[in-house]
């Protein structure tokens, strides 16, 4: 299929784009007066957007019937793991120097690390059940797996509230940004359900 060869080869170069821009920006000394927070929070911001854009492949084919929206999903949420795992490697490797004690004692004080710890742990699962051999073994038990990326989806928007810097109650400071993460994903959700499911599919 030309038209997914094309979309594929766009999106492997795109995805390392922020990758290699926070790269650049690090080594030129251009990430704001906190590099650390600002790398924390690139690739927090990445990994979200993969994961969103991961979750959109089914709901789009709803839409539209193109089946190869389908084979991007995997990719996408490949991406969304490897930018997730630099997020976490920066916290622990280089905001934490690997001090493990302390770390403890953020968990303790910041459930929303609990949070997003646990969404990573869930990408962890997929990203290592996401290869052809892995659905052959897992047969049944793999669709159930892999509906776990919703979990993921709402464990990450859940951390990005807790970790933004707004007030949802007196409507403060950055909450925009994780209002709109939820919504898209509660609205991919919702079209996922069957009734909402098969009224796109007739409509097609
Ligand atoms: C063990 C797992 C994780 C840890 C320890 C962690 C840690 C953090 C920390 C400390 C921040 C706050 C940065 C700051 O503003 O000072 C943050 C923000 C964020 N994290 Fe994570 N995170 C984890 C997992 C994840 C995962 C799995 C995702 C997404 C799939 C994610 C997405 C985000 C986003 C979107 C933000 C907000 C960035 C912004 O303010 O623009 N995190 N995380």
């Amino acid at each position: 299929m030309v038209i997914y060869r094309r979309i594929r080869l766009v999106l492997h170069v795109c995805a390392w784009i922020p990758l290699a821009v926070l790269a650049f920006d690090a080594a030129t000394a251009n990430l704001t007066i906190n590099p650390i927070q600002a790398a924390e929070q690139r690739t927090g911001d990445t990994a979200i957007t993969f994961l969103i854009l991961s979750l959109a492949c089914t709901p789009l084919h709803l839409v539209y019937g193109a089946p190869w929206l389908m084979k991007l999903s995997r990719p996408l949420g490949l991406y969304a793991f490897l930018y997730a795992a630099v997020h976490v490697s920066i916290f622990i490797g280089i905001d934490y120097g690997f001090d493990f004690t302390l770390l403890l004692q953020e968990l303790a004080q910041k459930p929303y690390i609990i949070v997003g710890a646990t969404c990573l742990l869930i990408l962890s699962a997929l990203a290592l059940t996401s290869f052809d051999r892995a659905k052959l073994i897992l047969r049944k038990r793999w669709k159930q797996l892999h509906r776990l990326v919703y979990l993921a989806g709402l464990l990450a928007v859940l951390h990005f509230g807790w970790a933004s810097k707004g007030n949802l109650f007196s409507f403060s400071g950055d909450i925009f940004r994780p209002l709109l993460a939820g919504a898209l994903v509660l609205t991919l959700l919702i079209i996922r359900l069957p009734p909402v499911r098969r009224w796109l599919i007739q409509r097609r």
